[in-house]
């Protein structure tokens, strides 16, 4: 077996918990796979658990990373479905930043030859996540308003893309001009710069006084409360993370201001229903592999400065995916 390593908190806290750790790769159980993995992405969510916004599900040594790409080595009793060779993705919570994966076979999924590496581990957790936002969580059609904030980030340049393939009216935030320049080359029709205008104001602008049929909210803190004013009557306010920071001061009674819908999911709900998983990334990877979807892989590092990509991301330094390469 070649050196295997994975990267791993210590405790929760800043970078400064991340750690190099050396592991001999478990041989696959029943139903299980061994795979060498070639790229691994990098989100938020990995943020999340670093930081212990999110509580941890073990003592000490988190291993992080929710999304991978890679080859099997080696496949356990019982796997009909994967041999030796193929090539493979996942996204499931923790674990992910690893040069080597033994898990479950039921949580992993084929990646076609004309489908990348590095876009299948940047998209398979962003681009799934982009297809329940945008067909289960709301089902967005032809002449919906959607307002969609980070729009220049993994996900967000994703959803920009998949949005106006859909017909809707696509309306993005982002933080600075090189960021709404680039949110605009990915499907946004109108981008706002919410560092420097009030997006309320230019939301109620772009739509005439109307507000937008459904928000999509990933920042929290700072955008939750103007987001819910963005909204026309019966909208939907799908919040579904908190780069700033947990929502502080919500009431029920807040979505009374116009009988507004509100739902707060998470991907793996949808993953773990492997009808879901195969359907969604067939659609997914049949969209970038045909080039109707472009992934944007904007920072790769290699996998020993996980930490310099953490920190870029909460710096708002990144676009796009970035990419961990073990
Ligand atoms: N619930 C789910 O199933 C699910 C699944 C995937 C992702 N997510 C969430 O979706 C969001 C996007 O994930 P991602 O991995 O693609 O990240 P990302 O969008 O590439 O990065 C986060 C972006 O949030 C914006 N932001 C606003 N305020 C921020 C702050 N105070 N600190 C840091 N960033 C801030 C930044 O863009 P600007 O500079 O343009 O503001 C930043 O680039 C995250 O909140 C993530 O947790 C949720």
């Amino acid at each position: 077996m070649s050196h295997a390593f994975r990267i791993v908190a210590s405790k929760p806290g800043g970078v400064d918990v991340l750690r190099e750790q050396t592991f001999e790769p478990v041989a696959p159980a029943a139903g299980e796979i061994l795979i060498r993995q070639t790229a691994v992405g990098v989100n938020f969510l990995d943020v999340y658990f670093r930081t212990g916004l999110y509580p941890w599900p073990v003592d000490q040594n988190l291993a992080l990373g929710s999304e991978a790409a890679g080859t099997v080595d080696a496949i356990g009793d019982g796997v009909d479905n994967f041999s030796v060779g193929d090539r493979v993705a996942y996204t499931v919570a923790n674990g992910a930043y690893s040069t080597h994966r033994t898990i479950p076979a039921a949580q992993v999924v084929h990646v076609p030859d004309d489908v990348s590496d590095t876009d299948a581990a940047a998209s398979t957790l962003k681009g799934l996540t982009a297809r329940y936002l945008l067909h289960d969580s709301f089902e967005v059609r032809s002449g919906h308003t959607v307002l969609f904030h980070a729009a220049a980030g993994g996900v967000g340049l994703i959803a920009g893309q998949w949005l106006k393939a859909k017909g809707a009216t696509v309306i993005g935030t982002a933080g600075g001009p090189a960021k709404c320049a680039l949110a605009a080359e990915n499907g946004y029709d109108h981008v706002i710069d919410y560092g420097s205008e009030d997006f309320v104001e230019r939301v109620a602008e772009l739509t005439g006084g109307a507000g937008v049929d459904v928000v999509y909210d990933s920042v929290g803190h700072d955008t939750v409360p103007g987001s819910l004013k963005c909204l026309k009557t019966h909208g939907t306010l799908v919040s579904f993370g908190q780069s700033s920071g947990p929502v502080e001061g919500f009431k029920i009674t807040d979505l009374a201001a116009g009988s507004f819908h509100l739902t707060r999911p998470t991907l793996f709900h949808f993953a773990a229903d492997r009808t879901w998983l195969e359907n969604a990334a067939n659609e997914l990877f049949s969209l970038i592999g045909s080039g109707s979807l472009k992934i944007s892989v904007n920072q790769t590092f290699p996998l020993k400065e996980a930490a310099k990509a953490h920190e870029a991301l909460e710096a708002r330094k990144t676009t796009g995916c970035t990419v961990l390469v073990p």
